[in-house]
C-alpha cells in the first residue's frame, strides 16, 4: 500500500456518515492518511447502503470504474451492502480484498493486519456481538456538533426494510457509556449533539440504572456546555407522550421530530407490519402539536408499495394535509432481499410509483412553501455552520432543522459555531433567508 493512505466514501444515512467518522480514526490510529480522490489512496473503502436497490448499485458502479486500472489498490467493501451480500461480492467484484458489515468494525484492526500481511479475501460479517461500537479515535469532521449512536440495530420487522438483516438485533449501549461520551465532547468544545439508533425510542439502558429513552435525552440535555440534543430516527410506535414531556421541560431538547409514517393508509401500514395505525399515528402528532414548544414535524413515506390502492394513496395526501410537514423524504417502494415484501404480489408499476411520488412532492412542496412563509419576521437562534462566500451569507441552523441563511454586518468576523439570533426576512420552500440581529 503506497505510504498507507486511504480514501472513503460514505452513502446513505447518519448512522453510516458516523460509522465512518469511527473507521476514519481507527485508521488514522494505525498511520493510515486520508486522500480525497480514490486515485491517490492505496486502500479504497466504500461505505455502503442497501435500502433502496438504486443505493446499493452505486456502490457496484464505482467498484467496476475500478476493474482495470486498480491492480496497485486494496479496495474494501463496507456496511450494508457488505452484510447483504457477504462473500458472494468477491466473485462479483473480484479486486475487492475486504468485505465487513457494520457489527464487525469491532475487528477493523485485526482486518487491516490482514490485508498488510497480504491477505486477498477478508471478512467481517458476523452479526452476533454484543458490543455497540464505541471507539477512543473516532475522527469528527465538525467541531460544534457531534453524533453518537446510543443503539445499533433493530428488532422491528417491516415488511419493506434491510435494516434488521444488515445491522442485527438491537443492541442498546449503557447510559454510564452514553454520558462519558456526551460529557467527553462538551468539554472538548462540543456544543451539539445528536443521538443515533435506527429506533431510538426503543432505548433502553442495560446498566441497572435502567433510563429509557427519555431519561436519557434528559440527562444528556442537562449536561453542562450542550446547548442543542437531537436524535434520529424515532419509531413510531414507541414514540411515548414522556419523551414529549422531556423535551417541553428543556429547550436543549430541539424543536424537532422525525416521526416517519411510511402510510396514511392503516391498511398498508398493516400490511407493512408497522404496529400502529393512522389513528395512533394521529394520537402522537397530537401530543406535539399540543406540546408546550412549537415543534417541527417531518416523516418519511414510501409511495407503491404492494397493494397500496389509489385510495390508500389518497389517505397518504390527506395526511399530509392533517399533519402539515414541515418537510419529508418520499421513496418508491424498491424490493429488498430477504424482506417479507419480497414476496406480495400487487406489486405497483413503476410508472405509476413515479406519478404518485410526483404528486406527493408537489403537494408538499406547496405545504413548506406556506409553512416556511408564516416565519418571515421571526427571531430563531442559529447554529453557525459556515459561509456561503458565493452569496455573501451565513449559514445557519435554527432549533427547528431549518436552513436559515443570513447577512451580517460584520463580514469578516469568525462566525462558524456560534450562536446568534437572526430574524427571518425570505422564505422558499426548502430554506429560509435572514439578517443578524442584536436582542437586548
Ligand atoms: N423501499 C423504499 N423506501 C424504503 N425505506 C426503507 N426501506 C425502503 C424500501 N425497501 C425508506 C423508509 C425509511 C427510510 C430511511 O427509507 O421510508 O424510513
Ligand atoms: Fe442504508 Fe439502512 Fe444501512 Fe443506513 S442502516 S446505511 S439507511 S441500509
Amino acid at each position: 500500500m503506497s505510504g498507507k493512505t486511504f480514501y472513503i466514501e460514505t452513502f446513505g444515512c447518519q448512522m453510516n456518515v458516523h460509522d465512518s467518522e469511527k473507521v476514519i480514526g481507527t485508521l488514522q490510529a494505525r498511520g493510515y492518511r486520508q486522500v480525497e480522490t480514490p486515485e491517490d489512496a492505496g486502500l479504497v473503502l466504500y461505505n455502503t447502503c442497501s435500502i433502496r436497490d438504486k443505493a446499493e448499485q452505486k456502490v457496484f458502479s464505482r467498484l467496476q470504474q475500478f476493474k482495470r486500472n486498480g491492480r496497485d489498490k486494496v479496495f474494501g467493501v463496507l456496511g450494508c451492502v457488505a452484510q447483504q451480500e457477504g462473500e458472494k461480492i468477491f466473485d462479483r467484484a473480484p479486486h475487492v480484498s475486504l468485505v465487513a458489515g457494520s457489527a464487525s468494525y469491532p475487528r477493523l484492526g485485526e482486518m487491516l493486519v490482514q490485508l498488510e500481511a497480504g491477505n486477498r479475501r477478508v471478512t467481517g460479517l458476523s452479526l452476533d456481538t454484543n458490543e455497540t461500537f464505541d471507539t477512543p479515535f473516532t475522527r469528527r469532521d465538525n467541531p460544534h456538533r457531534a453524533y453518537i449512536t446510543i443503539i445499533e440495530g433493530c428488532d422491528k420487522s417491516c415488511a419493506y426494510c434491510v435494516v434488521p438483516f444488515t445491522r442485527g438485533p438491537e443492541r442498546s449501549r449503557t447510559s454510564e457509556s452514553v454520558m462519558a461520551e456526551a460529557t467527553g465532547l462538551a468539554k472538548r468544545g462540543f456544543t451539539e449533539i445528536q443521538l443515533l439508533g435506527q429506533n431510538v425510542n426503543s432505548y433502553r439502558d442495560p446498566s441497572p440504572a435502567g433510563w429509557d429513552f427519555a431519561g436519557l435525552i434528559a440527562r444528556v440535555a442537562a449536561i453542562p456546555g450542550i446547548r442543542r440534543v437531537r436524535y434520529t430516527t424515532s419509531h413510531p410506535r414507541d414514540f411515548s407522550k414522556s419523551i414529549v414531556d422531556a423535551m417541553d421541560a428543556n429547550p436543549v431538547l430541539c424543536d424537532h421530530v422525525h416521526l416517519p409514517v411510511q402510510s396514511g393508509s392503516s391498511k398498508v401500514l398493516r400490511s407493512m407490519d408497522r404496529l400502529y395505525t393512522r389513528e395512533d399515528y394521529l394520537r402522537r402528532i397530537e401530543w406535539l402539536k399540543t406540546a408546550r414548544r412549537r415543534y417541527s414535524i417531518t416523516t418519511d413515506i414510501i409511495v407503491g408499495f404492494p397493494g397500496e390502492t389509489e385510495r390508500d394513496f389518497e389517505e397518504t395526501l390527506d395526511l399530509l394535509d392533517e399533519v402539515q410537514y414541515d418537510s419529508l423524504f418520499s421513496f418508491k417502494y424498491s424490493p429488498r432481499p430477504n424482506t417479507a415484501a419480497l414476496s406480495m404480489g400487487d406489486r405497483i408499476p413503476e410508472e405509476e410509483k413515479q406519478r404518485r411520488l410526483v404528486i406527493l412532492q408537489e403537494k408538499q412542496r406547496a405545504i413548506q412553501i406556506r409553512r416556511n412563509a408564516q416565519m418571515i419576521g421571526a427571531i430563531r437562534e442559529v447554529l453557525v455552520e459556515g459561509r456561503n462566500q458565493a452569496l455573501g451569507q451565513w449559514i445557519g441552523r435554527t432549533s427547528c432543522n431549518r436552513t436559515l441563511n443570513f447577512t451580517h454586518p460584520d463580514s469578516g468576523a469568525a462566525l462558524t459555531g456560534r450562536y446568534l439570533p437572526v430574524r427571518v426576512t425570505r422564505s422558499g420552500p426548502n430554506s429560509l433567508v435572514g439578517e443578524s440581529v442584536t436582542v437586548v
